[in-house]
């Protein structure tokens, strides 16, 4: 994961420590563990790391009153190596004439290491990208460029890296392989930028490009140069940014995920916003490139993508399949991209990824795109990876996501693949009628939605009852299963306590063996057409003492003589249920861990985006 951010400019006044910290800040949400600058002053390279939060860099750059003419920066999120100042990067070559930041995997970082050991270099961490800065050395007589192309050719794994050299004063290189790189420059200015995430530039001024394909750039204030592994120069198309609306404070809510969650009913209207048609009872998307004929055609549909997204999938692949009546299947993106997949000539694919940046998803979508599919990719993030490689993109436009933990996009995503099903049903056999139905209950959504965020204070108290588990399922039939996976996703990862959804009737194959008063329950209740047969399991955990709680419709009182508690929610059509229900058990979650006193908005090991496989 990681992100790199670069500065170099010619005015004196601009200082390129505090415009680094500024880009390594909206940089953050790629991993938090260690952070560090380096870069050149007077013929000198100068660099300060820190464990933790970019705050602990920021605040020691500001107390040592560093002062850089040229600048890389790094927010680390650990794959080889502990968290640990030494592991920080940037890394350096022996003679400390070359720093460099590092977001990937080196694969063949043992097989260097070992041949650099043998010829006397010293390594100091115990990362992979140490690698790389020591082969540069090792390359370099005269000429980076030589140099880098000669280490990329040696390099094996995904990179995007920068690079200040000592005799290079007023400059940055830069190469990117499968990793993303923007470089934003501005002429009239002199200055240019480097950044994991264009995003993270916030300047609509800047010109913007990207590096692909063991691409090499050779950033001054005035001048960018685009070379191949080859050496040969290269011409890029360059683009302006969008800057995204909305805000990066937390408006008085004591984390950004309880924000992100009461921000749901008007998320998931926006996601609707233009999008419907009452009159025909259908959607329409005025960002699909692809032609009705071509929309007509589909009869096989593939979802690739990771997490939270990957439940939203689930759930879209059974709307699919029961309302457009297409053969859909979901792919976990990480398994998917070494399956070597059969993709026939009419199967459309959909890439679903909150932030368009998850390493894994992008891949399986690079594998299918050389197969020749057409991509629609289902994304929150303008100017993200994945919305340049999909041939169609549908905005969620939730606004920027910025608790780790996923709760909006989840729900715009489903609103937008419901959305997205019926329009697909529509073009087949769904009446006008039942489109028009299927529009009327999407509707109610965000008034139902706000009737459970009235309520949170009963799901306070639940969370309060509950904290003190370390062991939960989340159960569920249909629509319910994908929504129990999430609502134990979302418990684990801010709670750090074992929770796991599991589908309710296969809980007498195995995992009933570890029902007892130690392991709560908690039954997602709000699919109607198996209710009763889901009833019978939580008769089978009562038997065995578990504690239960249920999440269920208000008709379905008689839980009351089964369960410990039960918190009753609104009617809603089983096939738009997983919304309301993932959003209480999204509140379920929060109050856990705020009572556990875990870092909700920045949880333990986790990053936002998940940049490395
Ligand atoms: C969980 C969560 C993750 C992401 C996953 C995919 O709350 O946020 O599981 O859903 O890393 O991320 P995207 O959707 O950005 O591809």
């Amino acid at each position: 994961m990681c992100g790199i951010f670069g500065y170099v400019g010619s005015s004196e006044k601009d200082n390129p420590v505090t415009i680094c910290i500024e880009g390594l800040k909206n940089l953050e949400y790629r991993g938090y563990d260690s952070a560090g600058i380096a870069g050149l002053i007077n013929g000198k390279i100068l660099a300060h790391k820190t464990v933790g939060r970019i705050q602990a860099l920021e605040d020691c750059v500001s107390k040592e009153n560093l002062k850089l003419q040229v600048a890389i920066a790094h927010t680390r999120w650990a794959t080889h190596g502990k968290p640990t100042k030494i592991n920080a990067h940037p890394h350096f070559d022996s003679e400390k004439k070359i720093a460099l930041v590092h977001n990937g995997i080196i694969e063949n970082f043992k097989k260097i290491k070992d041949r650099l050991v043998k010829e006397g270099v010293n390594f100091e961490s115990d990362t992979d990208t140490e690698v790389i800065v020591h082969l540069l050395s090792h390359y370099y007589e005269s000429d980076m460029l030589e140099a880098l192309q000669r280490t990329l050719e040696d390099l094996e794994g995904s990179l995007a890296i920068a690079i200040v050299h000592k005799d290079y004063p007023n400059q940055i290189f830069a190469a990117a392989r499968e990793n993303p790189l923007a470089i934003g420059f501005h002429k009239g200015t002199c200055e240019a930028y480097l950044s994991s995430d264009p995003n993270a530039l916030r300047n609509a001024e800047l010109d913007i490009l990207y590096l692909h394909n063991n691409e090499i750039a050779v950033i001054k204030p005035d001048e960018i140069d685009i070379f191949n592994i080859e050496g040969k120069k290269q011409v890029k198309e360059t683009e302006k940014l969008e800057l995204e609306e909305g805000s990066a404070t937390k408006d008085g809510y004591e984390h950004f995920m309880l924000k992100e969650i009461f921000q749901q009913p008007a998320t998931i209207q926006k996601a609707m916003e233009n999008r419907i048609s009452d009159a025909f009872g259908t959607a329409h998307f005025e960002d699909l490139t692809f032609s009705t004929h071509e929309l007509q055609s589909v009869n096989r549909i593939l979802i690739l993508a990771c997490g939270t997204s990957l439940h939203a999938g689930y759930v879209a692949a059974s709307l699919l399949e029961n309302i457009a009546r297409i053969p859909t299947e979901v792919e976990i993106a990480s398994e998917f991209r070494y399956a070597n997949p059969i993709i026939s000539e009419n199967t459309l694919v959909i890439a679903i990824s909150q932030s368009g940046e998850t390493a894994d998803t992008i891949a399986a979508v690079r594998e299918v795109k050389a197969k020749g599919a057409k991509i629609i990719g289902v994304c929150n993030v303008k100017h993200s990876t994945l919305t340049r490689e999909a041939d169609s993109t549908l905005f969620l436009k939730a606004g920027p996501e910025i608790s780790v933990c996923s709760t909006k996009a989840f729900t715009s995503q489903l609103t937008l693949l419901s959305l997205f099903t019926l329009f697909m049903a529509r073009l087949r056999h769904l009446s006008k009628e039942d489109g028009q139905d299927f529009v009327k209950e999407l509707r109610k959504l965000p008034m139902l939605v706000s009737d459970i965020l009235e309520q949170s204070s009963r799901i306070e108290e639940l969370g309060k009852k509950y904290s003190g588990f370390e062991h939960f399922f989340f159960l569920g039939r249909r629509y319910m299963y994908p929504t129990s996976l999430e609502a134990a996703l979302k418990l684990k990862e801010i709670s750090y306590v074992n929770a796991t959804g599991y589908p309710a009737g296969e809980l007498k194959h195995g995992p009933i063996a570890l029902i007892n008063e130690n392991l709560a329950t908690i039954a997602m209740c709000g699919n109607k057409q198996t209710f009763q047969k889901l009833l019978s399991n939580i008769e089978e955990v009562k038997a065995r003492n578990g504690p239960i709680l249920c999440f269920a419709n208000e008709e379905h009182t008689q839980l009351e003589e089964i369960a410990d508690d039960v918190f009753y929610l609104p009617e809603v059509m089983d096939t738009l249920a997983c919304i309301p229900y993932s959003i209480a058990a999204q509140l379920f979650s929060y109050y856990i861990a705020k009572e556990r006193g875990t870092d909700i908005d920045k949880p333990r090991n986790l990053a936002k985006s998940v940049t490395v496989e």
